[in-house]
C-alpha cells in the first residue's frame, strides 16, 4: 500500500514510454513521494502500455481518432484523469495538443519533459535541427505545462555536449539518459511542494545545483 502522503500521478503517453519507466521505476523506491496510479495513452498500439502494465500499472486507452475533435477527447481525458483521482499529471512522449481548457484547469499540476533546452527548439524534431543549429550545448526540460506548446515555467534542465560526428540518434540517445534522470527528479520536487511557480519562473526551495542543472560529458 502506498503511503498516505504520496501525490497521485497520472502519466500520458503516445509511443515507447522510456521516460514513463523512469517514472515508474523512481516510484517504485522507497521514500519517493508519488504514486504512478494510471497511464494513459491516445494509441492503442504504443509500445508503453505493455511497459506499464508489466509493472502493475493500470493502463487506459483513449483513442484520439475515436473523437470528433479535440474538447471531446480532451473531456474524456479528465475524466479518465478524475476518475483515477490523480492530482498531477506527466505528459511523457504525449503528442497531443491539449486545449486551452483543459491546460487551464491543470495548471500547476501538470508537466511535461521536451528534449531540446528550452526555450531554444520548441516543437518537434529537436535532436536534427540542433545538429543543423551548430550548437555545442544541447540537452532536456521538465516544465510546467500552459495552453502554449512547449513555454511553461522551467523546473528542471540538463546539459549534453553536442559531438563531433553525432548524428540525431546518437545525440537523441544522449539526451534520452539525462531525461531518464531529470524527470523523476523535477517530479519529486513538484510532488513535494518544493517546485512553486512565480510568473514565468519557477523557484526551488532548499535550492541545490543537482535539482536544477545538469552537464554530462560525452560519451
Ligand atoms: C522523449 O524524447 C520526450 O522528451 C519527448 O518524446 C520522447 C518520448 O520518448 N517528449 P519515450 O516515449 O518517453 O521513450
Amino acid at each position: 500500500m502506498p503511503a498516505v502522503s504520496e501525490t497521485r500521478v497520472g502519466v500520458l503517453i503516445s509511443g515507447r514510454g522510456s521516460n514513463m519507466v523512469s517514472l515508474i521505476e523512481a516510484a517504485a523506491q522507497p521514500g519517493y513521494p508519488a504514486d504512478i496510479v494510471t497511464v494513459i495513452s491516445n494509441r492503442p498500439e504504443a509500445g508503453g502500455l505493455k511497459r506499464a502494465e508489466d509493472a502493475g500499472i493500470d493502463t487506459v486507452v483513449i483513442d484520439h481518432k475515436t473523437h470528433a475533435d479535440r474538447a471531446s477527447f480532451d473531456a474524456a481525458l479528465d475524466a479518465a484523469l478524475e476518475a483515477a483521482k490523480v492530482e498531477i499529471v506527466c505528459l511523457a512522449g504525449f503528442m497531443r495538443l491539449l486545449t486551452t481548457e483543459f491546460t487551464e484547469k491543470w495548471r500547476g499540476r501538470m508537466i511535461n519533459i521536451h528534449p531540446a533546452l528550452l526555450p531554444s527548439f520548441r516543437g518537434l524534431h529537436t535532436h536534427e535541427r540542433a545538429l543543423e543549429a551548430g550548437v555545442k550545448i544541447h540537452g532536456c526540460t521538465v516544465h510546467f505545462v500552459t495552453p502554449e506548446m512547449d513555454v511553461g515555467p522551467i523546473i528542471m534542465q540538463a546539459a549534453v555536449p553536442v559531438l563531433e560526428g553525432d548524428t540525431p540518434e546518437l545525440l537523441s540517445a544522449r539526451v534520452l539518459a539525462q531525461e531518464h534522470i531529470i524527470y523523476p527528479a523535477a517530479l519529486r520536487l513538484v510532488c513535494e511542494g518544493r517546485a512553486r511557480i512565480e510568473g514565468e519562473r519557477v523557484a526551488v526551495d532548499e535550492f541545490e545545483v543537482a535539482d536544477r542543472a545538469l552537464v554530462v560529458p560525452g560519451v
